[in-house]
């Protein structure tokens, strides 16, 4: 992929369903007992490896052009082939902990990058629930046997990881007793909502754990998924970062656990606001409106580190790219989580951030940016990962000169219209 400097963003976008919630919904909606109907469900290679490893269990869902409908009422039964989760590190964590819960045998795959992933983050507490988890040297393919009595557990989790609370609790569904997860820091809380949301009561206690307190399926029943917020601020940060550029996204996803880039970049100095907010199933949505420019006024001091780092932690290769034109430039700790994401985001960020001119410092849990600096144009590899072709793409706007993203088809992981959008706003 090519791309040239823009001058400005112009327009008004809405954008597919959210990834996280649309993963979530699929395997509510797989295990109710009433059909569902979710529409704006997520566009994502992600999520169609969801969809296609519930067929492999025996879900039936029919996906119309609109929509997504489960019929509801069905049993998992067990898969006559490996089920291929791709790219998807949710895909497989979270349904692992479906899987865990049913009496049934499953082997759970990917590609090479989520064949590289830790595991064993989700084997220890599934295991400790009763199911039996064969892997090698905690990497997929996991086969997973499973159990539909498993011990109700109290689980700390040693990362903060929503795909790890999510697969606790998702198995805790057929444990005989309350199955407690305690946060050390907050991470995204799409399962605790939608949980509620689909008639599973789950409470949320004064130490911030979560507890889900009985066996039970979903009701099922109809969602329109919001806006991928991840998705939206690649458009967000461009619009920021070009003067004179104006973009209202709406309908998206406005879930205080995932939109923390949008303070953050308002502390920064964004013109930024979040408008006509509601809420879906529990998940508030709304508005993004933005207008160009910064406003020069640093209301933070421009360290993004501890409880931040899990509501920011798909945006952290963007917030690097945008720190790179910010006075004084930022600094990202307590973030080595990054580096066993679809790539070490780490390192990959801090690579291409240097081919275009920035002077960036790597350390063992984050980076510092220096800025502002005029990036110039170059060759970038997105190391087959969608978020930092993404985020490079953004970088390719602002620069001086051609970029070309090789690989740069990954954004289908997360974003397959990534590049027509942000075509359809880009003024040169
Ligand atoms: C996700 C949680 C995050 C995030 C990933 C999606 C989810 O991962 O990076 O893109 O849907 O729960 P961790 O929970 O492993 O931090």
């Amino acid at each position: 992929m090519k791309l040239q400097p823009a001058r400005h963003i112009t327009g008004e976008l809405r954008l597919p369903g959210d990834k996280s919630i649309s993963h979530r919904a699929a395997l509510i909606a797989a295990l109710s007992d009433a059909s569902s109907e979710i529409s704006n469900f997520s566009t994502a290679a992600d999520c169609a490896s969801t969809l296609s490893c519930l067929r492999e269990l025996g879900i039936s869902i029919e996906h119309e052009p609109d929509k997504v409908v489960f019929a509801g009422g069905q049993e998992l039964s067990t898969p006559r082939q490996p089920l291929d989760c791709g790219n998807s590190g949710s895909t497989l964590r979270i349904l692992a902990g479906v899987l865990a819960g049913h009496d049934l045998t499953a082997e759970l795959t990917g590609d090479a990058s989520l064949r590289s992933r830790p595991m064993q983050r989700i084997i220890e507490p599934l295991e400790m629930m009763g199911a039996r988890i064969e892997s090698t040297d905690g990497k997929a393919p996991l086969v997973v046997h499973g159990s539909s009595r498993l011990n109700p557990i109290t689980y700390k989790l040693p990362v903060a990881s929503a795909q790890v609370k999510s697969a606790i609790l998702f198995a805790g569904l057929n444990a005989t007793g309350r199955t407690t997860v305690i946060e050390t820091l907050p991470s995204r809380d799409h399962t605790e909502r939608l949980f509620n949301g689909f008639g599973i009561p789950v409470t949320i206690n004064a130490d911030h754990s979560i507890t889900l307190s009985a066996r039970g399926r979903f009701i099922g029943g109809s969602m329109t998924i919001p806006g991928d917020v991840s998705s939206a601020a690649y458009f967000v940060a461009a619009a920021m970062l070009l003067a004179d550029s104006q973009l209202t996204i709406e309908g998206v996803g406005l879930n205080p656990t995932r939109a923390a880039f949008i303070s953050v970049l308002t502390s920064w100095g964004a013109d930024i606001s979040t408008t006509d907010i509601q809420t879906e199933r529990n998940e508030p949505y709304g508005t993004i409106n933005v207008r160009g420019g910064l406003n020069g006024r640093f209301e933070s001091d421009r360290i993004l580190s501890g409880a931040m780092i899990p509501s920011l932690i798909d945006e952290l290769p963007l917030l690097a790219v945008v720190g790179s034109q910010i006075e004084g430039g930022i600094s990202i700790r307590d973030a080595s989580e990054l580096r066993l994401k679809e790539s070490d985001r780490l390192a990959t960020t801090a690579a291409n951030l240097r081919a275009m001119g920035a002077d960036v410092e790597e350390f063992d849990d984050g980076l510092r940016v220096y800025g502002p600096t005029k990036l110039h144009g170059a060759s970038i590899e997105s190391h087959g990962d969608h978020r930092i072709a993404m985020a490079f793409s953004v970088a390719a706007l602002i620069a001086e000169g051609e970029t070309e993203i090789t690989g740069a088809e990954c954004v289908a992981v997360s974003f397959p219209e990534f590049f027509t959008l942000l075509e359809s706003v880009a003024h040169r």
